[in-house]
């Protein structure tokens, strides 16, 4: 099956250019100039639009047992609502649990997502509980898995908490073996010592839950976190959900240095803050705790995450897509913040969000492409057969209309969540199409997937160090 997406603009990281797009079977085959005659079985007019690879979620937590229930969307369903975003491969993480097999857990979440993704996928785990065994797998994940990322916690004691020397051992194992390790940077110590107190006060609206993890502790738990890969030989260390001015600090003086530092942020933590959303009135800001948290608009957060974005110290968007719906779920925490899952769906709508950006003049067309595909795909080893679009690369693409404009709202979001984090947007810029490996999924407002068509990417080391 061959397939000419015809009279586009192709956007990548370095440039944009009007170019035909021939695909053939699962892969693109050649970028042609537009006077070039070509015959291919179908064409799809892509005039007055962007071409751009399809958007890679670096970071997803489909269907993760967490704060006594368990998330959302399946990986059927999640993955649907991310290709109806236009993103078409996500990077979930497998979970070892504390006293558990690193690779029971691997395989625990292979079963959960074999057969059901509409997308393709792979997995980073996660360790929570680094020991002899746990460094050893980490070897054998690396070699034989296609697994070269792993997420370790300094917030959650008792839940998936490492302590520094847990984490410099993971550090040195990653180091030798050329992984990455990602970093939940909350100094999760302290803050448990805070909801304690606050809770002991009364203080139990979901508000508490930001005000107890204070951007101190973020900055303090990520000058640590770099601190230790640093004794562990300049280990690769990526800082996950950064939401922090003073986090960010930390990383752009890492990198500043030549160091292997990089950061994600989310779209949440540049819409979204503590006063307007977390602190809405009674147990509504419910919807919106996650961790790390949304901050203080009367600080400069959001203002120098745009920066960041700029200056490549934030080099990735993903979206810690960790959804709980509002009914059942999110009212666990009823009366104890606390207890409130932690976590935010918006796996459907970063590629929009970030579209804001360019909109906005804050983000040039081909740094918006590079931060929300192109840089995931290098930083995870799925470079170059995901995240841009050239001749050898798989067919993942999305027709982004910037005329077209995106109304967001629980009424009409594919995600399993009776809401939406951005209830109401009214935004710029529409995904008209996506393909996945050469199948068109959606178009014209009708999706033309299936579950299963998704299949398990084997990653290699990141490509991305310096
Ligand atoms: O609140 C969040 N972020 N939930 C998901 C788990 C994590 O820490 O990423
Ligand atoms: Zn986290
Ligand atoms: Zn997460
Ligand atoms: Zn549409």
């Amino acid at each position: 099956m061959s397939t000419l997406i015809k009279g586009g603009t192709v956007v990548g990281p370095t440039g944009s250019h009007r170019a035909d797009v021939l695909i053939d079977g699962e892969k693109i085959v050649a970028l042609l100039d537009p006077a070039f005659p070509v015959e291919a079985e179908t064409t799809i007019d892509a005039s007055g639009k962007y071409v751009i690879p399809g958007g890679i979620d670096a970071h997803t937590h489909m269907q993760l047992p967490f704060g006594g229930t368990a998330a959302s969307d399946t990986f059927e369903t999640g993955t649907l609502a991310a290709a109806w975003g236009g993103t078409t491969t996500i990077i979930d993480f497998a979970v070892q649990k504390t006293g558990e097999v690193v690779q029971d857990g691997l395989a625990a979440w292979h079963q959960k997502a074999e057969g059901n993704c509409h997308i393709d996928y792979a997995f980073h785990m996660i360790l929570g509980g680094v020991d002899g065994d746990a460094l050893k797998a980490m070897d054998q994940l690396v070699t034989d898995e296609g697994i070269t990322s792993f997420k370790l916690f300094m917030a959650y004691p008792g839940v998936f908490y490492s302590d520094d020397g847990q984490i410099l051992r993971a550090m040195q194992t990653a180091r030798d073996n050329g992984a990455m390790i990602m970093m939940h940077a909350e100094n999760g110590i302290a803050i448990d010592v805070l909801v304690q107190q606050a809770l002991a006060r009364g203080e139990t609206d979901p508000i508490h839950h930001g005000l107890t993890r204070p951007a101190a502790l973020e900055a303090e738990a990520t000058n640590r976190a770099i601190a230790l890969a640093s004794v562990a030989s300049d280990c690769p260390l990526y800082i996950v959900h950064l939401s922090a001015s003073k986090a960010l600090e930390a990383v752009a003086e890492a990198r500043d240095a030549g160091r292997n530092v990089f950061a994600e942020t989310c779209p949440q933590y540049l819409y979204l803050t503590l006063e307007d959303q977390l602190g809405a009135p009674g147990f509504e800001g419910a919807k919106w705790v996650c961790s790390t948290p949304l901050r203080s608009k009367y600080e400069s957060h959001q203002r120098d995450l745009w920066k960041g974005l700029r200056s490549n110290d934030l080099a990735v968007v993903s979206t810690d897509h960790c959804p709980f719906c509002f009914k059942d779920q999110k009212e666990l925490g009823r009366g104890d913040f606390s207890k409130i899952p932690n976590g935010i769906g918006g796996v459907e709508h970063r590629v929009d969000l970030l579209y804001q950006g360019v909109v906005d003049g804050r983000l040039s067309l081909e740094r918006w492409v590079e931060t929300i595909a192109t840089t995931p795909a290098r930083m995870f080893g799925l470079y170059p057969q995901k995240g841009i679009v050239a001749p050898g690369s798989d067919a993942d693409l999305v027709i982004y209309d910037p005329n077209g404009r995106t109304h967001i709202s629980a009424g009409t979001h594919h995600m399993n969540m009776d809401h939406s984090a951005y209830e109401g947007y009214e935004i710029a810029g529409h995904v008209d199409t996506v393909i996945s490996r050469g199948q068109v999924i959606v178009a014209n407002g009708t999706y033309h997937g299936r579950k299963g068509h998704g299949c398990y990417l084997k990653r290699g080391l990141s490509s991305y160090l310096v």
